[in-house]
């Protein structure tokens, strides 16, 4: 399987935390251009980086099972190909699972939601549920959905600061979703992510 390192993060966005929070809205129109990688490197870590020698991330995560995986599908993307590809946070790399532009599988996944097929990428935001319910039973599914909530919200901001627009979408068919990403995973939210229009 095909690994590739993404670019280091920024720690030093220009954005004050506030600004972001004030402005972060879901974007549904997207510009025809690509995303940089670097772009795409640090919206991924703000999603599920690991920030301290412990193996903590951006994120929490109960009991800090980390059940959340995030796949990028890439359709126009400096420096890639398109295709499917798993973030893997211990790296900080991308695995590649599949290099086809997968856009308009994901958008027919998704109740036709045309912003799919128009960004240049999505972020899927998938869990392993048993990592959380080994421990928790059935009070870890709860636990996961918190999780995938507070992933999302991350890289809403980091979109934001990087003056990117994203939406979060929990309207798709689960085992399409999961057929179209080659993945036993389970699909939590679809986030689309591309250069806002400005009107
Ligand atoms: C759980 C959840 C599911 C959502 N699903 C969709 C969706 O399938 N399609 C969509 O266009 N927006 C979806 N949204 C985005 C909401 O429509 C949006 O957050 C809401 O209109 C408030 O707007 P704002 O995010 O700009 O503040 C979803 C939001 C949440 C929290």
């Amino acid at each position: 399987m095909k690994k590739i390192k993404l670019p280091e993060v920024s720690i030093s966005g220009r954005m004050p935390l506030e600004k972001a929070l004030l402005k972060r809205r879901s974007h549904r129109s997207f510009r025809r251009s690509p995303l940089s990688f670097q772009d795409v490197s640090q919206l991924l870590w703000a999603g599920q980086g690991i920030t301290g020698n412990d193996g903590f991330r951006t994120s929490p995560s109960a009991g800090a099972l980390y059940p959340i995986e995030l796949y990028l599908v890439a359709g126009d993307v400096e420096e890639i190909n398109s295709g499917v590809y798993r973030y893997d946070p211990y790296s900080h790399s991308i695995i590649s699972i599949l290099e086809k532009d997968v856009r308009n599988l994901l958008y027919e996944s998704a109740l036709y939601q045309e912003y799919i097929l128009n960004a240049p990428i999505s972020i899927v935001i998938t869990a392993e549920f048993e990592r959380t319910t080994v421990k928790y039973g059935s009070r870890g599914v709860r636990y996961v959905y918190m999780e995938a909530g507070h992933v999302s919200q991350n890289i809403y901001l980091q979109a934001t600061s990087l003056g990117l627009g994203t939406v979060s979408i929990g309207a798709f068919y689960d085992e399409v979703v999961k057929k179209v990403l080659n993945t036993a995973y389970e699909p939590i939210y679809i986030m689309p992510v591309g250069r806002i229009m400005r009107i």
